[in-house]
């Protein structure tokens, strides 16, 4: 489904990822898990096609993206929904509007046509029932930061991605809002039968909910596995994440 085959990408000198070969399967949740400044972040800019790759190979649902043009790409990162670390809503529209955004827009549909979908979205992402009347009307700064980013997942899986490409989204919040962000990460995948991609530097979420834990050092993949093979890894960086993600355990 996603292939990089020796994906090089450099900026002037220095060379951030050094070929990275890794091969993701349709519906499968695949953390890729580094410390900060190893090319994460690049890493899916670069499928999205927002950075370009100065070597290798990127193939997204048999396609070979690697030189399409900027033109040719849009469709393509339309099916890659992009959730990012911070929710990035429209402050001036209201909940209902930002979740109805992109069916508006790509699918030329009114508000009113693009309700019931984005109810359906919000419900999706546990922000259903008897609230939402109330709550489609309010402003994003009206709203929690653990709800912005319920409705900036909602509104991603409004239009119907393929892919879901998370980036960091549990950075900065609080370990109750960690769990059911990381919970919806998984249900949603599960249900829309999407291929899911986050980037992270919690082990504790991968550990709960990946597929397979891929993990990279300096531009490289060092190590890579399911659940249970990462836990018997012994590569000297998966160790401390094991170890990090165990402390946390016990003083939670
Ligand atoms: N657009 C850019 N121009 C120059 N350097 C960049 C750019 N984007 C990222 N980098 C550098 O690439 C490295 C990896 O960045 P990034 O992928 O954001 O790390 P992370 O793993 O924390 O997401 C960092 O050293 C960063 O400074
Ligand atoms: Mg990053």
């Amino acid at each position: 489904m996603i292939e990089f085959e020796g994906l090089v990408k450099k900026f002037g000198e220095r060379t951030v990822l050094k070929g990275i070969d890794l091969k993701i399967s349709a519906g499968e949740i695949v953390f890729i898990l580094g410390t900060s400044g190893t090319g994460k972040s690049v890493l899916l800019k670069t499928l999205v096609g927002l950075l370009r790759a100065d070597a290798g190979r990127i193939r997204i649902g048999g396609i070979d993206v690697t030189d399409i043009s900027e033109e040719d790409y849009l469709p393509i990162r339309r099916r890659c929904g992009m959730v990012f670390q911070h929710p990035a809503l429209f402050d001036s529209l209201t909940v209902l509007e930002n979740v109805a955004y992109g069916l508006m827009k790509h699918e030329r549909l009114s508000l009113d046509q693009a309700r019931p979908r984005a109810h359906e979205c919000l419900e999706m992402v546990g922000l259903g029932g008897q609230d939402l009347e109330s709550l489609e009307t309010k402003l994003p700064t009206q709203i929690s930061y653990g709800m912005q980013k319920r409705v900036s997942l909602a509104r991603t899986v409004a239009v119907g991605p393929e892919v879901l490409l998370f980036d960091e989204p549990t950075t900065g919040l609080d370990p109750v809002t960690t769990k059911q962000i990381n919970r919806l990460i998984q249900e949603l995948s599960r249900k829309l039968k999407t291929t899911a991609i986050v980037v992270s530097h919690d082990m504790d979420c991968a550990l709960e909910i990946a597929d397979r834990i891929v993990v990279l050092d300096q531009g490289l993949i060092v190590a890579q596995g399911s659940v249970a093979e990462i836990l018997r890894s012994t590569h000297p960086l998966v160790v401390d994440f094991l170890v990090e993600a165990k402390a946390r355990e016990v003083t939670a």
